[in-house]
């Protein structure tokens, strides 16, 4: 039996949200909560070609018992069409047997994105990938405006989950306002991961 994790299972094309992932697990472990960080395949209409099994870059790809076991979760996709990617959709719709297990019920849960414009469906998409969360049992998590920088953000960060504006071309790399909050949003579900684990 592993010791306790979060897991922080991400898609990601450009690298945005895995540099994302990347400082929400920093927060986790500074919680003092071991960060497991995990990937999805891409996918593709066109079904004669598989993913390596070890991924090019990036976390390795998450098993059905790295989700199923975890003691929290961070959920990141970048916003296509105001909703998540397809392939952390298809993971998702791949998960039956632990909703039909129970086995994320009452584990705290948290989402974030990044997006190429402002206002391109940063909160549309994360509200949408708190549904099949609350599917499976969880009890989600946002961002509480304790972290001032929500208020005083001129580019990603809202209370529904740590964002990034990644502009046209996907030429913005995160900036230390955006990291500061997936690491505090990693923080926050690290602390309650554990406070769950007592009850
Ligand atoms: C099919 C598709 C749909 C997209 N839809 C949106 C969108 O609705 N709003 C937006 O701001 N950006 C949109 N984008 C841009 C991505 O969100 C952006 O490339 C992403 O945040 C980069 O994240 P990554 O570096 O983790 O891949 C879209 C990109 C693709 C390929």
């Amino acid at each position: 039996m592993s010791s306790p994790y979060v897991l922080v299972l991400y898609y990601s094309r450009h690298g945005a949200t895995r540099t994302l992932a990347q400082h929400i697990a920093r927060g986790v472990e500074q919680a003092g909560m071991e960060a497991r960080l995990r990937t999805v395949p891409a996918i593709s209409t066109v079904c004669e070609s598989t993913a390596p099994a070890v991924p090019d870059e990036g976390a390795p790809y998450c098993t059905e018992a790295d989700l199923a076991n975890c003691a929290g979760l961070a959920l990141g996709s970048p916003t296509r069409f105001g909703n998540m990617a397809a392939p952390m959709k298809y993971f998702i719709d791949g998960t039956s047997s632990i909703w039909l297990s129970g086995k994320l019920i009452n584990k705290p849960a948290s989402v974030f994105t990044s997006s190429s414009s402002i206002h391109g469906g940063q909160e549309s998409t994360l509200l949408s990938m708190m549904l099949p969360l609350m599917h499976q049992g969880m009890v989600i998590a946002g961002l509480p405006y304790s972290e001032s920088e929500l208020l005083s953000t001129q580019s990603g960060g809202t209370p529904y989950g740590a964002t990034h504006v990644a502009g046209r071309d996907n030429s913005n790399t995160p900036d230390e306002t955006e990291l500061s909050l997936c690491r505090a949003q990693g923080k926050r579900l690290g602390e309650l991961a554990l406070k769950l684990l007592e009850q």
